[in-house]
């Protein structure tokens, strides 16, 4: 396409993507986790090996959850690990830190864990009960703090001032980029956020303006992305 400008390429590059929900365990057959199906960062994983670029994936894994599907001949670029909670996920991710470039943080992490899940399975009765929860690992707070000149994209989901808690988040972080799209309060349909196929928001740069990003396919959003970043 002569008129376009040309896409940069990934070729030679390394970008480590955490994806998917968290989960922390309750007892031996119940626990907690969030809305989030994995389907931004699948699509940040594949339009970044389409464009040549060596993925290492930390993936949360639930129900319904979606792996990345490499585009042809781009499979052994995506080297896939499955984890269920923060801490597994935070272990993970620290170990591919060292060979990366860049990260991508779309995880929804749990913010708590269950402080003491129980072993066997919790049995019913008629009193109310309360669940002790401590905050769990930071993912994107550990990586920052073993970096060593990599990049940083985060992504946030809000159901309030998106802009001015995303901005927030990029400073306080100490972000390069964040991606910050409205999500449904419960009850309501939306077309961004969790477990649906299109999304739209504002690309936060800490070294430039804010970029709207209209509601679109995944798949487009990450190609936009991946051209601002790249
Ligand atoms: N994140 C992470 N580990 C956590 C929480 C968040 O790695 N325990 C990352 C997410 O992957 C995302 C970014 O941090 O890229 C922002 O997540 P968000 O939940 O919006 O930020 P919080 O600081 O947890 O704020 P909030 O109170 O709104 O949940
Ligand atoms: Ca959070």
């Amino acid at each position: 396409n002569a008129a376009a400008a040309p896409e940069p390429s990934l070729a030679g590059k390394r970008v480590l993507i955490t994806a998917g929900p968290t989960t922390t365990p309750i007892d031996a057959v119940r626990y907690i986790t969030n809305h989030s199906t994995g389907r931004m960062g699948a699509a940040m994983a594949e339009e970044a090996l389409r464009r040549g670029a060596e993925v290492r994936y930390v993936l949360g894994i639930d129900k319904g959850v979606v792996r990345p599907a490499p585009p042809r001949g781009a499979g052994e670029r995506l080297s896939l690990v499955e984890v269920r909670t923060a801490e597994e996920m935070a272990e993970a991710a620290l170990r591919f830190l060292p060979e990366v470039d860049g990260v991508i943080a779309t995880a929804a992490v749990m913010d708590y864990r269950v402080a003491s899940p129980a072993s066997g399975k919790l049995k019913r009765a008629s009193e109310p009960v309360s669940l002790d929860m401590v905050p769990s690992t930071d993912v994107l707070g550990a990586l920052k703090a073993r970096a060593n000149g990599q990049w940083f994209l985060g992504f946030a989901a809000e159901t309030d001032d998106v802009e001015a808690n995303g901005r927030g988040k990029l400073e306080r972080k100490e972000l390069d980029f964040l991606f910050a799209n409205p999500v449904a309060r419960a009850g309501e349909a939306s077309q961004t956020g969790f477990a649906v196929s299109t999304n739209g928001g504002t690309l936060l740069r800490r070294d430039g303006d804010d970029i709207a990003l209209p509601v679109t396919s995944k798949a487009e959003l990450a190609r936009r992305i991946w051209d601002i970043i790249a």
